[in-house]
C-alpha cells in the first residue's frame, strides 16, 4: 500500500470514528445527569401540562402535543419562550426525552405513528391501562404489565414508568413546593434512562424510588400498594413485599 493511500484510509477511519462518537454523544445528550434538554410531551392534558410546566421552570425546553394544536399553542404561549406546541410527530422528533401521558387506548396508534421517531429515546410513561375507559387494549396491557406493554408499542425506545398513581392536583401542589418528601416509584430496564427520569422526577418536586426493571411497571398504576402519597422510605419497605 502506498503512503498516500494509507494516509487516506487513516483519515477516513478517524473521520468515521469521530462521526460515530458525535452521533452517540448526540443520541445520548439527554443522559447527562442534571443536563437541560428538549422534552416532547405527547398528551398535554392534566398530567402532561402539569409536568411540562414544572420542567420548563427547571430550565428545559418543552414541546406540547395532543389532538388539539390550537389548545397547545395557547398552553405554550402561557408558559413562556421555552414552551412550544406541535403535532405529536413534531413533539416526538423534537424531544430528546418524551413524556407519553394519554388514555391507554391511544397507544397502538401512537406506537404506529411515532415508533420510528422515538427509537433510542427515553419515554417516561404516565399512562394507565383502564379497561372500563380504554377497552381491550387496556385489558391486554394489564395482562402483560403496563410497562412491558408500553415498550411493546415503542420498540427500541427506553421506557420508564412513572407518575402513574398520583392525582394531578396533588402533583400540581408538589411541583410548586419542590420539597422532595413524597416518593415517586419508577421502573425501567435502562440505567441511563432511569437516571434521566430520576432527574425529571426531582425537578417535579418528588423523590424517585426505583422499584426495579420495567416488568415491575405492573405495580405502577392506581390500586396497587405503591399507589398514592407515600414517603420514599415507605415505598422502599413495600417493594420487597410485592408479588
Ligand atoms: N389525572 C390524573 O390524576 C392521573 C394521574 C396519573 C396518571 N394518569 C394517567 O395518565 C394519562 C393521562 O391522564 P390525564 O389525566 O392527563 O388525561 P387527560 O387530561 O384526559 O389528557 C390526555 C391527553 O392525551 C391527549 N390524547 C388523547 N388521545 C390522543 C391521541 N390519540 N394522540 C395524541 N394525544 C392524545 C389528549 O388530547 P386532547 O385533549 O386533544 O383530546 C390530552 O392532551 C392517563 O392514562 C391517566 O390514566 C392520570
Amino acid at each position: 500500500m502506498t503512503h498516500t493511500r494509507r494516509s487516506f484510509l487513516q483519515i477516513a477511519a478517524i473521520t468515521i470514528a469521530m462521526t460515530a462518537s458525535a452521533w452517540s454523544f448526540t443520541s445520548n445528550a439527554a443522559d447527562v445527569p442534571g443536563g437541560k434538554f428538549r422534552i416532547g410531551i405527547v398528551g398535554s392534558g392534566k398530567v402532561g401540562s402539569t409536568l411540562g410546566a414544572a420542567w420548563i421552570k427547571a430550565g428545559h425546553e418543552v414541546m406540547f402535543s395532543s389532538l388539539d394544536l390550537e389548545q397547545d399553542k395557547k398552553l405554550a404561549a402561557s408558559l413562556g419562550p421555552s414552551a412550544r406546541a406541535g403535532t405529536t410527530r413534531d413533539a416526538a422528533a423534537f424531544g430528546e426525552v418524551l413524556l407519553v401521558s394519554v388514555p391507554y387506548s391511544a397507544m397502538p396508534q401512537l406506537g404506529a405513528e411515532l415508533g420510528e421517531l422515538v427509537k433510542g429515546k427515553v419515554i417516561l410513561d404516565t399512562s394507565n391501562p383502564v379497561p372500563g375507559r380504554d377497552g381491550d387494549v387496556a385489558a391486554k396491557a394489564l395482562d402483560k404489565g403496563a410497562g412491558l406493554a408500553t415498550a411493546g408499542f415503542f420498540p427500541g425506545a427506553r421506557v420508564v414508568r412513572g407518575f402513574n398513581a398520583i392525582g394531578f392536583e396533588r402533583l400540581q401542589e408538589l411541583t410548586r413546593k419542590q420539597e422532595g418528601k413524597v416518593g415517586m416509584p419508577i421502573a425501567g430496564d435502562d440505567a441511563s434512562a432511569i437516571s434521566v427520569a430520576s432527574g425529571l422526577v426531582r425537578e417535579a418536586g418528588l423523590e424517585p424510588v426505583v422499584v426495579g426493571p420495567l416488568g415491575m411497571g405492573r405495580f405502577l398504576r392506581p390500586g396497587t400498594p405503591l399507589a398514592g402519597i407515600q414517603t420514599p422510605d415507605q415505598l422502599k419497605n413495600i417493594i420487597p413485599t410485592l408479588k
